[in-house]
C-alpha cells in the first residue's frame, strides 16, 4: 500500500435542494461564487495539496461538472486571439494537471455511502474527501495541504474541524478528544448532528478529510444512523475505537455554500480578496 497521498474524492451526487429552483438543471457544484463554480474551488485546493488524480462520485443530472473539466472546442475557437481568451486560462491549467475519473451513486444512501461508491476509484490508498460546498479560504498553505503535511507526519484519518456556536451542533458531525497540541485532537468519539445538549463539544467537522482505504470495510458494515442514512462520522467513530484518528483545527477561512446566508458571504468574502477577471 502506498502511503503517499495522490488521490481526492469528491461526493457530488447530492440534489442542493436548498437552492431550488436553481439546482433543477444545474448541479449544486456548479454554483459559482463570482466566476467560479464551487467544484473548481475544490479541485484547484486538491492541486495545491499536490493531489492531481481527482475521482468524482456523481449522479443523474451532474454531467455538466464532466464537461466543465473537459475542453470545449467550439468555445476554445470561438475566443481563440481575442481577449477573452484569458479567461480560460485558469481552468486550462486546472485540466491540464489533473485526470478526472467518475462513478455514479445510483441511489442515495448518505455520505458515507458515497464514499464507499467511490472505492472503485480510490482502490487501496490513502485519499481525500473534498465536500465543495464547504469553501475554505487560507492564507498560506490551503487547507487539504496543511492536512496532507499533518498525514505525511502522523499517517493516521484526519477530520478538519473548526469551533462552532453551541446552538449549531445539529447541522455537523461533533468530535470529542484529547487536545495533544495546540489545535490538533486525537478523537475519542464522534456523533452525527447531536442535539446540543446531547452534544460533547463544539469542535464540528467541516467538509474535508484524510481517510485511509480500512474505512471501505468498516463502511460496508456501518448500519445506517442518522437520517437514516450511512454516515461517514459513523464509520470513523468505530475507526477511532481501534486506531488513530485526528482532529485538526483548520487554519483559514470555511463558509458553508450549502446554505444561501453561507453562500452570499463566500461571494461576497471571493469578490473581494479573489476574483480576477482573467487578465
Ligand atoms: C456532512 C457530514 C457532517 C459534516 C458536514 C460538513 O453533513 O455528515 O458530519 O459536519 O458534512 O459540512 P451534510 O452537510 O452533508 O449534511
Amino acid at each position: 500500500m502506498t502511503s503517499t497521498i495522490r488521490k481526492c474524492l469528491f461526493p457530488a451526487a447530492g440534489y442542493g435542494t436548498r437552492f431550488l429552483p436553481a439546482t433543477k438543471a444545474m448541479p449544486k457544484e456548479m454554483l459559482t461564487l463570482v466566476n467560479k463554480p464551487l467544484i473548481q474551488y475544490g479541485v484547484e485546493e486538491a492541486i495545491n495539496a499536490g493531489l492531481t488524480n481527482i475521482a468524482f462520485v456523481s449522479g443523474r443530472g451532474k454531467r455538466a461538472i464532466e464537461d466543465h473539466f473537459d475542453i470545449s472546442y467550439e468555445l476554445e475557437h470561438q475566443i481563440l486571439g481575442t481577449s477573452k481568451e484569458s479567461l480560460l486560462y485558469q481552468i486550462r491549467d486546472v485540466i491540464s494537471q489533473c485526470t478526472f475519473s467518475y462513478t455514479r451513486q445510483v441511489e442515495m444512501h448518505g455520505l458515507g455511502h458515497a464514499i464507499l461508491t467511490g472505492e472503485t476509484l480510490v482502490g487501496q490508498e490513502p485519499f481525500a474527501v473534498v465536500l465543495a460546498d464547504d469553501f475554505c479560504s487560507a492564507e498560506g498553505d490551503g487547507v487539504l495541504k496543511q492536512m496532507v503535511a499533518l498525514y505525511n507526519e502522523h499517517q493516521c484519518t484526519i477530520v478538519a474541524i473548526e469551533e462552532i456556536p453551541a446552538d449549531q451542533t445539529e447541522s455537523y458531525g461533533i468530535i470529542a478528544g484529547e487536545e495533544i497540541s495546540p489545535g490538533l485532537y486525537q478523537v475519542k468519539e464522534m456523533v452525527e448532528k447531536p442535539k446540543p445538549e446531547d452534544a460533547p463539544s463544539n469542535l464540528a467537522i467541516i467538509g474535508r478529510y484524510i481517510l485511509t482505504p480500512d474505512i471501505f470495510d468498516i463502511l460496508r458494515h456501518t448500519d445506517p444512523g442518522r437520517g437514516g442514512e450511512i454516515q461517514i462520522t459513523d464509520a470513523i467513530a468505530e475507526r477511532a475505537k481501534t486506531g488513530k484518528v485526528l482532529a485538526y483545527k483548520i487554519k483559514g477561512q470555511r463558509f458553508d455554500c450549502g446554505q444561501i446566508e453561507g453562500f452570499v458571504a463566500a461571494t461576497n468574502f471571493v469578490f473581494e480578496n479573489l476574483y480576477t477577471n482573467g487578465s
